[in-house]
């Protein structure tokens, strides 16, 4: 006697745990809809921040690596906010005097971190890995957009469970080579179904299926 529920029970245990994420998720989805004072922009509204940081200017223009200000986007789940003294290996040389740049100065005259407001969140209930993504061919322009043409950084994307799923269910249409993660100007080629086939091997890239497992995304 191995069959100790009837068939059908599979199917109900099924619809309990579906119907408890809802439910838990209707939650965080409540709590979310609060408004969060550092977190306060739409698809394509970059907030306002003290000091006004151009990526236009610093990646677009000066070409300063991503990896510079950005230093765990490769090693961690989080790509890292720069602490003040990155700003100031160039800033108490260049523009040192310039009001606009003044929190910069006091920032690291008072030890208090400058204070960005939020650009990209998800709920708490996502399990998110920058790491993962980048080492694995896939650029910081499919997520962020073309952030070198920004004077102050918006949300490219809205982070809908759609968003995530509709390159999961389809990885290989959107893999680069490891330095075009580097390009924000990247799109895919004509040559992208043969790449991406042979990216999708090198890169040991797992199923469409369990990359579309909840379990990937909700831990
Ligand atoms: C000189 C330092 C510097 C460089 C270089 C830099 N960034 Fe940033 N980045 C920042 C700072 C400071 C912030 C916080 C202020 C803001 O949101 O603009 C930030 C914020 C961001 C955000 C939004 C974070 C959030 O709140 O969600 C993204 C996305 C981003 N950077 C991507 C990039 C990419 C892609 C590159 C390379 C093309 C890059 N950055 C290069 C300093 C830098
Ligand atoms: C590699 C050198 C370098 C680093 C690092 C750097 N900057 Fe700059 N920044 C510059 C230069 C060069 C200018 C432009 C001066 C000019 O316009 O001639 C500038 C200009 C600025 C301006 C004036 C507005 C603009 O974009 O023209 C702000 C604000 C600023 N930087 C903030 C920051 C902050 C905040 C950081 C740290 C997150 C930072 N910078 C890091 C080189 C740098
Ligand atoms: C697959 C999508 C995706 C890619 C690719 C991606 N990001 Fe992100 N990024 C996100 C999401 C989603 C968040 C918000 C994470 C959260 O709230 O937990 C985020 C947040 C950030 C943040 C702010 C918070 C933090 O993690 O410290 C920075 C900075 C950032 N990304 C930079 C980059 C850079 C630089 C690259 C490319 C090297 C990149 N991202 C590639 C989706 C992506
Ligand atoms: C443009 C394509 C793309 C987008 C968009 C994307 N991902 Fe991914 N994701 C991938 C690839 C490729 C992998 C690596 C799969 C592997 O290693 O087998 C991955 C892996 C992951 C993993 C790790 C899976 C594991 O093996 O443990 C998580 C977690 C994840 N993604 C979450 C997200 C979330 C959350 C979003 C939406 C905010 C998202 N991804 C958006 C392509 C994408
Ligand atoms: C690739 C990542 C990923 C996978 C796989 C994934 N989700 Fe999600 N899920 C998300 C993201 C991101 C959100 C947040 C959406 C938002 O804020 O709009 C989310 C939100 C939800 C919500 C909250 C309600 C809503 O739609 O806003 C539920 C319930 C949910 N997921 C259930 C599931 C179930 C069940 C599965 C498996 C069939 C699954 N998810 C697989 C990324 C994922």
């Amino acid at each position: 006697m191995r069959q100790i529920f009837h068939p059908g029970a599979d199917a109900i245990l099924r619809l309990t745990i579906f119907g408890a994420m809802a439910a838990v998720a209707g939650f965080f989805v409540l709590v979310g809809g609060i408004p969060n004072s550092l977190y306060a922009t739409g698809v394509g509204q970059a907030p306002h921040q003290t000091p006004p940081f151009s990526h236009k200017h610093h990646a677009g223009e000066l070409g300063i690596d991503c990896r510079y200000c950005h230093t765990t986007v490769t090693t961690q789940a989080t790509a890292g906010i720069p602490p003040t003294h990155v700003c100031m290996t160039c800033h108490s040389q260049i523009w040192n005097k310039a009001p606009m740049l003044a929190p910069v100065r006091d920032s690291l005259a008072d030890d208090v971190p400058l204070r960005w407001v939020r650009v990209n969140r998800l709920p708490d209930y996502v399990y998110f890995n920058h790491a993962i993504h980048v080492r694995k061919g896939i650029g910081c322009s499919s997520c962020h957009g073309a952030v070198t043409h920004m004077q102050l950084t918006w949300p490219a994307e809205n982070f809908t469970m759609a968003f995530c799923l509709a390159c999961h269910r389809h990885p290989e249409s959107r893999l680069r080579e490891p330095d075009a993660v580097w390009n924000m100007e990247w799109k895919p080629g004509s040559d992208q179904a043969a790449l991406g086939r042979r990216l999708m091997a090198e890169y040991h890239i797992a199923s469409a299926a369990r990359l579309s497992d909840c379990s990937i995304c909700h831990r």
